[in-house]
């Protein structure tokens, strides 16, 4: 087998080990993708500049985001059904986070549930909440993620309504559950991956199934979920949800500097800049592009993070360049566990801390909180 040396390597095997439906629900965008694509193209645009005869010893990735300690600014970013990719995939991918010393973020929609993931491991980790319209179920999961001693909420605000994404509707992968007879055969022959699967025990949408009102099996959690994201979300109950919680609070999916300076006035700890990964609205301007004008709005009042096309360190180092103080990875680790497991986030988390910091290095820098704007060259007309 060759070396792992990127994250397409990993890419590659996770798209050969798992079932096409899980990989395709994973690596696909919302309508004509548009968006997905331009997350990750338009960071070729910005360009290093390369300097010499600098000390070069005893550099560090290590820095804070939102007052903790991360080994470099990159946090694993909420993704749904993460369970899927490999059994036990939330555990799996908390424990390779913990071991690097980066924020693990557990997705509202996670198979593994909050009390699953603080079972196996030793750290708090972040947990991002869908406003849903049960307020039972609401204040219960925010209580959970309380008890776990989760150390952050991130709240993500842009999903009331789903992006339609083409491969997920043709792989029957949506509600309810209704896969072809290919993907039927071809999760029969995915042995690897089938046996983990039935090793892991019987964890299931852990954290709604068995919490919220009447659901009780993935075909009422399903109808549940359809009818559940709040249409009604506002800036006062994202204030309310803030009060409940009581806690650093993240918002995810602030694309405008109008919905940043709102995300300030609730007094929120951090945004991040995010499309969802291009999968919600689709045309919208990839991340890195909004990032300058959200930061020149804000950036001095509030933590800027990014997430969205981030696949190498040297992307990573970007948006930090620019004056991001932390990025989330959701794509690329996916990918890893996809291919290899807990192994394969580490790896997946290795290549893009190696990446980071000898692009740092060949910038002359040694310290990533000393890179800035004076280390990369943005075109006149980026955004
Ligand atoms: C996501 N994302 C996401 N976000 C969120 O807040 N809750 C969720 O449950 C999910 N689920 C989800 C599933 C999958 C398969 C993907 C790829 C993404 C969005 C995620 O947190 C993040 O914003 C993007 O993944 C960032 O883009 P990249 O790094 O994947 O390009």
């Amino acid at each position: 087998m060759a070396a792992i040396t990127n994250i397409n390597d990993l890419k590659r095997q996770h798209k050969r080990r798992t079932p096409k439906m899980f990989y395709d629900y994973c690596e696909s965008g919302s309508w004509t993708e548009q968006t997905f694509r331009e997350n990750t193209t338009d960071f070729d645009q910005i360009r290093f500049k390369q300097r010499v005869a600098v000390d070069m010893q005893d550099r560090t990735t290590a820095t804070k985001m939102i007052g903790q300690d991360v080994a470099m600014p990159v946090a694993l970013a909420p993704v749904g059904l993460t369970g899927m990719q490999c059994a036990d995939g939330e555990i799996k991918a908390a424990k390779a986070a913990e071991k690097f010393g980066v924020p693990f973020t557990l997705s509202t929609m996670s198979v593994c549930s909050i009390e699953d993931v603080a079972k196996h491991t030793t750290k708090p980790f972040w947990f991002q909440l869908y406003v849903m319209r049960d307020q039972a179920f609401l204040e219960n999961i925010i209580q959970r993620a309380k008890d776990a001693k989760c150390s952050a909420l991130v709240l993500t605000l842009d999903l009331q309504i789903l992006g339609q994404r083409h491969k997920d509707l043709k792989n029957g992968l949506s509600v309810p559950l209704r896969p072809s007879a290919g993907n039927i055969l071809d999760v029969a022959t995915k042995w690897r991956w089938g046996i983990g699967m039935l090793r892991t025990q019987n964890k299931s949408f852990g954290n709604i199934v068995g919490h919220a009102k009447g659901v009780s099996d993935m075909g009422s959690l399903f109808t549940w979920t359809a009818e559940q994201f709040d249409l009604q979300l506002d800036w006062d109950k994202v204030a309310k949800i803030k009060k409940m919680w009581g806690g650093p609070l993240i918002l995810k999916g602030i694309m405008e500097p109008e919905d940043a300076r709102k995300a300030v006035e609730v007094g929120a700890d951090a945004i991040v800049v995010s499309n969802h990964g291009g999968r919600q609205l689709d045309g919208a301007l990839s991340s890195i592009k909004m990032l300058p004008a959200i930061l020149d709005a804000v950036g001095n009042q509030i933590e800027v993070h990014i997430d969205s096309g981030i696949r190498s360190g040297q992307d990573a180092l970007k948006a930090i360049a620019l004056g991001a103080k932390g990025t989330y990875i959701g794509r690329a680790y996916i990918h890893g566990l996809g291919a290899n497991g807990e192994t394969g986030v580490t790896q997946a988390l290795q290549i893009i801390h190696k990446e980071m910091d000898t692009t740092m290095a060949l910038c002359g820098r040694r310290h990533i909180e000393t890179m800035d704007k004076d280390n990369i060259l943005v075109p006149r007309d980026f955004y």
